[in-house]
């Protein structure tokens, strides 16, 4: 069978979505049962950059809405009035819901879910968390086994970003948040991002799931980062912490009861987050019995977030498809062949070797021969030391073929001058 979709918008990431359901080739094969139906745009007349067909293209994103023909509404419009709108007419009209827009679902989700209950559909929101980071379906299916404990994000690339740049280049907010401007990574109007209320629609979604209640936005305590200043930064470092701005739902065991809160908070440089630098988000879930499990990645972009937004069209297709006889085609095994296996010849890392050798002239310049004429190039040769009277002499190739490095060594040791050059270790570089 096949789902036919609505796209309501076609802006980053309704053309990272279009692009990769117009490129199925090494992608799941149930791919080939998604076909873009209809795209509403704001403007016809803008040049896109995915070959679709003009004919679906139309700015009467109701009548997407509502068309009778289509199966899946894709939501990718944002904001929060016109989103929960369109979203509860495609409800009414039995349709199921793929979204990446966290404010509608943050601010109207009880009454978005509550109408997908009553009609009996689905909506579907990966990309609205963390971007491309797999955070929603590990929380409603990898750990349910657990009690989830705290939900611990930096769900902001921008904020991120900003105080990274703060530590690193040790400027002021002002600056760095223009700069992020100039590059476009953070909004003209960056009141969402800095103020935490991104982060808040946020959390309100991840603490839903992790603690199985409705969450209202406004229990969220919510604090953003105008007021770092470069001397907190710098006292922070002293003392052994990174500033982050920070996402926190956590049970509280003694009341039985959610907390929930945004802002910036010293962490300390051993904890896991402290590493999160830039745009990248991570969320760390802390469970019983599971224990600390950390999801790390790109927070947002075109390709990042329509990756999530086609994996949740994918499991809803694969859900559709389970109804009745057929076994769920995600989770039964369906592969009849064998993968086919790259040579170990031809696979490519770097090397590191470490060579035992006599110290005598020409031998650095032997190994150095040798390698080149394999084709093999190296990043670096040193001698480092002895071992027993003998030199250590250390090599790290680029990246380059497992061949031409065997048969490297191959020579290395069958030059008969030279034999007392031995291979003492060899492991890949990463
Ligand atoms: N503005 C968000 C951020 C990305 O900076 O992380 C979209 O959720």
């Amino acid at each position: 069978m096949v789902y036919n979709i609505g796209l309501l918008g076609l802006g980053t990431v309704g053309t990272g979505t279009a692009a990769i359901l117009l490129d199925p080739p090494g992608r799941s094969p149930l791919i080939a049962a998604l076909n873009i139906c209809r795209v509403g745009v704001k403007s016809l007349d803008k040049p896109r950059s995915v070959a679709l067909d003009p004919a679906c293209l139309t700015t009467d994103l109701e009548a997407i809405a509502t068309d009778p023909e289509i199966d899946i509404i894709v939501e990718l419009i944002g904001g929060t009035e016109r989103a929960r709108s369109l979203i509860l007419m495609a409800i009414a009209a039995g349709k199921h819901i793929v979204t990446a827009n966290k404010a509608v679902l943050a601010r109207h989700g009880d009454e978005i879910f509550t109408a997908a209950q009553k009609a009996g559909v689905y909506v579907f929101l990966e990309a609205a968390v963390g971007g491309g980071i797999p955070i929603i379906q590990p929380l409603k299916q990898s750990l349910v086994s657990n009690r989830i404990q705290r939900v611990t994000g930096i769900i902001n690339g921008t904020t991120n970003y900003i105080l990274t740049q703060m530590q690193e280049a040790g400027a002021d907010f002002a600056d760095v948040l223009a700069e992020a401007q100039a590059l476009g990574y953070a909004e003209a109007d960056p009141t969402a991002d800095v103020d935490g209320f991104d982060a808040a629609d946020k959390i309100a979604i991840l603490a839903s799931l992790a603690f199985g209640g409705r969450v209202r936005y406004e229990d969220i305590e919510r604090e953003g980062i105008r007021t770092i200043g470069k001397a907190d930064i710098n006292y922070a470092r002293q003392l052994g912490f990174t500033i982050k701005l920070l996402a926190i739902a956590q049970w509280d065991q003694p009341q039985n009861s959610l907390h929930l809160r945004v802002g910036p908070t010293l962490v300390s440089k051993h904890h896991p987050l402290a590493s999160v630098n830039g745009v990248f988000n991570a969320i760390l879930v802390e469970a019983d019995p599971l224990g600390q499990v950390m999801f790390y990645g790109p927070g947002a972009g075109q390709g990042a977030t329509a990756s999530a937004v086609v994996a949740d069209l994918l499991n809803l297709v694969a859900l559709l498809e389970s109804k009745g006889e057929q076994p769920h085609p995600m989770l039964h095994c369906h592969h009849d062949h064998y993968a086919p296996i790259t040579p170990i010849e031809a696979v490519e890392s770097r090397f590191y070797v470490r060579f035992l050798c006599g110290d005598r002239p020409g031998v650095i310049g032997h190994l150095g021969t040798c390698f080149g004429d394999a084709g093999v190039s190296l990043e670096s040769i040193v001698q480092i030391g002895y071992q027993q009277g003998e030199a250590e002499v250390v090599v790290v190739t680029h990246d380059v073929q497992e061949g031409h490095f065997r048969a490297a060594l191959t020579a290395i040791h069958d030059f008969e001058a030279v034999d007392d050059i031995r291979v003492a270790t060899v492991l890949r570089v990463l």
